[in-house]
């Protein structure tokens, strides 16, 4: 039944592999008072939805869907422990910036309310709109910023962001066996994918202009890494799957 391109044991020692590294220092190295404002409120929101997501473990341990195993209940529980790692180092980048953290935000409690309302396959939709949203928008942040600390951290997230991706479509990809289940996939995540990023544009458009990067691009982006999260879901050639992986996307500078 499995059609992952990891198999549950090979993500869960991937993970395992990255568990190790500690939190860096982000001791100020430039002068991030010349940064705007909205950058700090902008991360905080981010981190914010960074800090959810415990109740996704004990259901992937716990369910009787195909294609999944104890290994994918591990690998789960690293994926949440990393997405609590971004949330300690966004949490250091606001500090950094000079801006306060915040204990609530219209979009972090949609990103809650969306994934407690349904099970885990709907769940894991929701955190691939999240991680498509989160690695295009870390990025570009990260590219107009100068050379620092908190930029080279920021692209560090955008990479374990990149292999979320594509965890979560692996295990959408086990879900997704017969047409009519791709087709439902393709509407919901379709529906998701776009609710999630017209409500972050609009959270957090003060950053976006201030740092010059327009809308265009960001949504540009968005609607590039959402096809390439619908094909590696849905696609029946493994051979354009694994192509378009390998290429990760394009993330210009
Ligand atoms: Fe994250
Ligand atoms: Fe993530």
């Amino acid at each position: 039944m499995s059609n992952a391109y990891r198999t549950w044991q090979e993500w869960e020692t991937f993970f395992a592999a990255r568990s190790t590294r500690h939190l860096p220092s982000l001791k100020q190295d430039i002068d991030y008072s010349v940064l705007p404002d909205s950058l700090a409120r902008s991360l905080a929101i981010f981190q914010l939805g960074e800090s959810g997501g415990g109740t996704i473990v004990a259901q992937s341990f716990c369910n009787s869907l195909p294609g999944i195993n104890n290994h994918f209940g591990t690998s789960m529980a690293y994926f949440v422990e990393e997405e609590h790692r971004h949330a300690n180092i966004l949490a250091m980048c606001v500090r950094q910036l000079g801006g306060r953290l915040i204990k609530s935000n219209w979009t972090a409690r949609l990103f809650v309310f969306a994934r407690r309302l349904i099970g885990l396959r709907l769940k894991v939709v929701v955190l691939l709109a999240a991680e498509v949203v989160g690695l295009c928008y870390y990025h570009l942040l990260a590219m107009r910023l100068p050379a620092s600390r908190l930029r080279n951290q920021l692209l560090e997230i955008v990479e374990d962001e990149r292999s979320h991706l594509y965890f979560h479509c692996d295990f959408l990809r086990t879900q997704t066996f017969s047409r009519f289940r791709k087709f439902v996939f393709v509407v919901v995540w379709r529906i998701v994918m776009s609710s999630a990023a017209l409500v972050v544009a609009l959270d957090h458009r003060k950053a976006i202009t201030d740092l010059g990067i327009g809308l265009k691009p960001v949504l540009e982006r968005w609607r590039a890494f959402s096809r390439l999260a619908e094909m590696l879901v849905v696609s029946d050639s493994q051979i354009t799957c694994r192509q378009a992986r390998e290429a990760g996307t394009d993330l210009p500078s």
